[in-house]
């Protein structure tokens, strides 16, 4: 059994990019093919040993809620039918695990919104899934090679991260760091910056959306001032940590695509669609 059982997602937030859709649907409903990224994102958790999913939603986003309970007229409207078996994942994932909500009442940013999950997750350590990167490999998963490392690290937050372009390092959060002993993915991390120009980046290591976090970043977050556009940023709460030399970073294995953007879900909805023999 894993160390850590429990997964966040912080799905709170409006998807502006993928307005009009997001208007009335989730941006983690959005399918890659049939099925929605929040699904791919729970199914990376339970790979990894998870077994409860505790999500911050909001009022607004009551489908994804939806999406985890039964549909008895459905279910019933295909039972014997060639379709009997499309549910069977999804069916999957209900039972098998605890879902817990709950409801960021405003959107103060990641950091925040991590915040405001604490009661769900108490004081232990826990993982970070922000579903629209979609992780794919044909090995372990990103958030199990995740874990892996953390058992030999029990004091560190883990963040994954991955070489992007210097011309996109202003979109992520960027690490500065020295590779750990003996290892050629893993950093200790002295410094992260949140999208910074390509001028100002100490690396063009940029953080993606899968976390291990130690229950000591709440009391941090707490005590995390607003940025100038008045977010919380996880970035920033994780700073503190790593001063006190308590952040790894990690080159994962795998591909990432960026489904919060419209490109990179068109990237993803290709390469599985190719995978999947549909084009
Ligand atoms: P993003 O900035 O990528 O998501 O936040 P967004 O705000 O929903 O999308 P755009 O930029 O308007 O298109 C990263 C993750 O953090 C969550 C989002 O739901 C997403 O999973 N988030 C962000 C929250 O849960 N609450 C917030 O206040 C902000």
């Amino acid at each position: 059994m894993s160390v850590i059982n429990k997964c966040l997602f912080p799905v709170a937030g409006y998807g502006t990019r993928f307005l009009p859709a997001t208007k009335a649907i989730p941006k983690e409903m959005l399918p890659i093919l049939t099925k929605p990224l929040i699904q791919y994102g729970v199914e990376e958790a339970i790979s990894a040993g998870m077994t409860t999913m505790a999500m911050v939603t909001s009022k607004y986003k009551q489908a994804i809620k939806n999406y985890f309970e039964p549909h008895t007229d459905i279910e019933a409207s295909i039972k014997g039918t060639v379709k009997a078996s499309l549910l069977d994942e999804v069916n999957h994932a209900s039972e098998q695990c605890d879902f817990t909500y709950i409801e960021q009442q405003q959107m103060l940013g990641l950091g925040h919104a991590i915040y405001t999950g604490k009661p769900l997750i108490g004081n232990q350590p826990f993982a970070v899934i922000l579903p629209d990167d979609l992780c794919t490999n044909s090995g372990d998963s990103v958030l199990t090679q995740m874990t892996k490392l953390y058992e030999q690290h029990p004091d560190c937050c883990i963040v994954a991260i991955e070489e992007v372009p210097m011309t996109q390092v202003d979109k992520y959060g960027v690490i500065d760091g020295e590779l750990l002993d003996g290892s050629n993915n893993a950093y200790r991390v002295n410094s992260m910056v949140e999208k910074p120009s390509p001028e100002d980046a100490p690396t063009n290591l940029a953080i993606i959306g899968r976390y291990i976090l130690t229950p000591e970043i709440f009391g941090v977050l707490e005590n995390t001032a607003p940025d100038k556009n008045g977010e919380i940023q996880i970035t920033d709460a994780l700073t503190t940590l790593a001063k006190q030399g308590k952040v790894i970073a990690y080159k994962f294995q795998g591909e990432r695509f960026d489904c919060g953007s419209v490109k990179g879900f068109v990237q993803a909805t290709n390469a599985f669609a190719k995978a999947e023999g549909v084009i």
